[in-house]
């Protein structure tokens, strides 16, 4: 089968990586990187971290308003299927890339693939809740990693095509553990002994772009009384210095550095006494390695991580924030709430499983 994959974001780069590695067994695989990450430590450290195979296609279109990013990338994502007609094309994730990826194939009447199906917040002031829903309703198969998103799917009318496969970042966390173990020295980098310090990552508009969000959030790691690794997204760098806080940024408790590699990140996550974030991977990567969350958000679409008790919800409130900082503790033991590792190789099997006869 001729596959097609569409990727643009740093996650989206994490999540191909197991999956471009299975694929290639038995299939052709045409990886096209749309350019919606471009700085090096946003996107060709994790190509060359993680050995995935070069993009045959850097469609180069960078930063830009959701219409004007979204719509630059349909038409170039275009041009690239009617030169491959490819049998499937593959998209993950949430992201701007994934919609333009899914739309520009089903115009043409290319089978869609979605990598982690499903997924709601219900919150659709998320610009990547509305990426979400549109991009399941245009999909011929929805490889879901959780039993809630298989039910999120019903509850839309959304049962044809549907596959509860578990999650490829678990995938690409059971490759990578051991391997950044070995190999990640960030914890010497930044001067720190495993355990007693934090980890934080922003970089959701709803906090970025709130001078006041992002100044709770400061205000409350600032107080920490534990040393915090912050690596600083460009968006957030960016935000940070327009609303005035980088420069006060506490630099003896608050340690901002660069975006990491994947190696680095995941190895300063395992040693960490607690994660705060608003990211989706990091909230279930806490939780695959077994580190509290603080998640700085009102909602999530990964659930599971709360009501197993592993993750709380604290959104961008000082006070919320630093409680949970000091008395957060998960009350349950950690179990495989994302499948076992073998997402990537169900999916293959899946699509060899359809050759001949693809979806649509
Ligand atoms: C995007 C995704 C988000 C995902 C995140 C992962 C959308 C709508 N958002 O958010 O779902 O969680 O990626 O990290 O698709 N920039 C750089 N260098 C880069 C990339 C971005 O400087 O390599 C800066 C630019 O100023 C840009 C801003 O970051 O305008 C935002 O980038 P963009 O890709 O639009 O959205 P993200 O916030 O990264
Ligand atoms: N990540 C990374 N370096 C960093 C921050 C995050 O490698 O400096 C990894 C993180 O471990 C996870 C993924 O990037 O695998 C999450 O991406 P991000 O938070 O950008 O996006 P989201 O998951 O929210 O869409």
């Amino acid at each position: 089968m001729k596959i097609v994959s569409i990727v643009g974001a740093r996650p989206q780069f994490i999540k191909c990586a197991p999956v471009s590695r299975e694929l290639r067994k038995e299939h052709e695989e045409v990886l096209v990187h749309t350019g919606q990450h471009y700085d090096h430590g946003m996107s060709e450290v994790f190509f060359e971290e993680l050995r995935i195979p070069k993009p045959d296609y850097n469609l180069g279109i960078g930063s830009g308003t959701h219409g004007h990013q979204t719509g630059a990338m349909l038409g170039a994502i275009e041009d690239v299927l009617e030169k491959e007609e490819p049998d499937i094309v593959l998209v993950y994730g949430d992201t701007n890339s994934t919609l333009a990826g899914a739309l520009a194939a089903a115009k043409l009447h290319i089978p869609v693939a979605h990598i982690e199906a499903g997924l709601r917040s219900f919150d659709r002031r998320m610009p990547e809740e509305v990426n979400r829903v549109l991009t399941d309703h245009a999909s011929d198969l929805l490889f879901c990693p959780t039993e809630t998103a298989v039910r999120n799917l019903a509850a839309e009318g959304v049962t044809e095509g549907v596959f509860l496969v578990g999650d490829v970042m678990c995938d690409a966390m059971n490759y990578n553990r051991a391997i950044a173990e070995e190999r990640s020295r960030i914890l010497e980098d930044v001067g720190l002994e495993p355990g007693g310090y934090l980890v934080v990552t922003v970089h959701r508009p709803s906090n970025t772009d709130s001078q006041e969000n992002m100044a709770a959030i400061l205000g409350a790691l600032g107080e920490a009384g534990n040393p915090v690794v912050f690596p600083v997204h460009p968006r957030t760098r960016k935000c940070l210095g327009e609303h005035g806080l980088l420069a006060e940024m506490p630099e003896n408790t608050i340690r901002a550095v660069e975006p990491l590699g994947y190696l680095d990140m995941i190895r300063l996550m395992a040693h960490a006494e607690k994660i705060l974030t608003d990211s989706g991977g990091v909230q279930k990567e806490a939780y695959m390695l077994g580190v509290p969350c603080i998640t700085l958000r009102e909602n999530t679409e990964w659930v599971e991580t709360v009501e197993a008790g592993w993750n709380v919800l604290v959104g961008a409130e000082r006070e919320k924030i630093a409680d949970a900082i000091h008395s957060f503790s998960p009350a349950s033991r950690q179990e495989g709430l994302f499948g076992s590792g073998d997402a990537s190789v169900r999916i293959r099997e899946i699509l060899t499983g359809l050759q001949g006869a693809p979806p649509g």
